[in-house]
């Protein structure tokens, strides 16, 4: 079994490129990708960049090219509810493209012609998230939630942007810009994901400056969740 892991910044994957031994590097076009172990579990790591179409492509090149057989996304989010406070951790059981919109032709808001409305993912690795996430919680005291992750090419960096997707989302817990291209790409291949997004910013007229005070513990605890899942799945 191989666990492909993609985040989108460098700062998302850090820690765990230095926790992989065996390392090697092999570059496809302009990505580099980290094979070797974590633990005992095979990985292939990959800093995707920041998008759905980055993020689709490191997917796909995981998957077809190293091997991968699940995929684990991790990382930060803006958080959608009064409940996501900054540090909390956001467990995907689904995701979806809140600027995909082809509803003139009667698919749903954030709908890809050919897929669900919402992208559900396998609730026994929904499960493991949430256990490996609980675990660390206990540690570092912070909540864990698990629902509906909202992917699109934008920040979401205010009140009346933020209001809108609360509107057309109300169930979805988080938004960032990579898990619902991630979770497609994946399903295109027949492969299961895990998405694991820590909340950095309240996705409002402050995200930006929070966004960028809180990355380092935002992502760290994202990537001690994503160590503790390699342990125990
Ligand atoms: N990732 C982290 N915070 C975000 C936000 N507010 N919007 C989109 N992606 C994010």
């Amino acid at each position: 079994m191989i666990y492909g892991i993609i985040g989108a910044m460098p700062e998302e994957i850090e820690a765990l490129k230095k926790s992989i031994t065996s390392l090697t590097t092999h570059t496809v076009g302009t990505k580099e990708f980290h094979t070797g172990k974590i633990g005992s579990k095979d990985v292939v790591l990959c800093c995707s960049g920041i998008g759905k179409v980055s993020a689709a492509v490191a997917t796909a090149i995981a998957i077809s090219r190293f091997g991968a057989d699940i995929v684990i996304n991790t990382g930060v989010a803006g958080g959608l509810k009064p409940e996501t406070h900054v540090c909390d951790v956001v467990i995907g059981t689904a995701t979806c493209q809140h600027d995909f919109d082809l509803r003139i032709f009667d698919y749903k808001l954030g709908q890809v012609p050919g897929f669900e409305p919402t992208i559900k993912l396998e609730q026994q690795y929904v499960d493991a998230g949430i256990k490996a996430a609980k675990e660390i919680a206990e540690r570092f005291s912070f909540n864990v939630h698990s629902g509906l992750i909202i992917s699109g090419d934008q920040f979401i960096a205010g009140n009346e942007h933020n209001t809108k997707l609360q509107q057309n989302f109300p169930q979805a817990y988080a938004t960032e810009m990579e898990a619902g291209a991630i979770v497609q790409a994946a399903k295109t291949l027949n492969k299961p994901a895990i998405v694991i997004r820590t909340i950095s910013d309240n996705a409002n007229e402050t995200a930006d400056m929070t966004f960028e005070e809180m990355l380092p513990l935002a992502t760290r605890n994202s990537q001690k969740i994503t160590l503790k899942l390699l342990e125990i799945i």
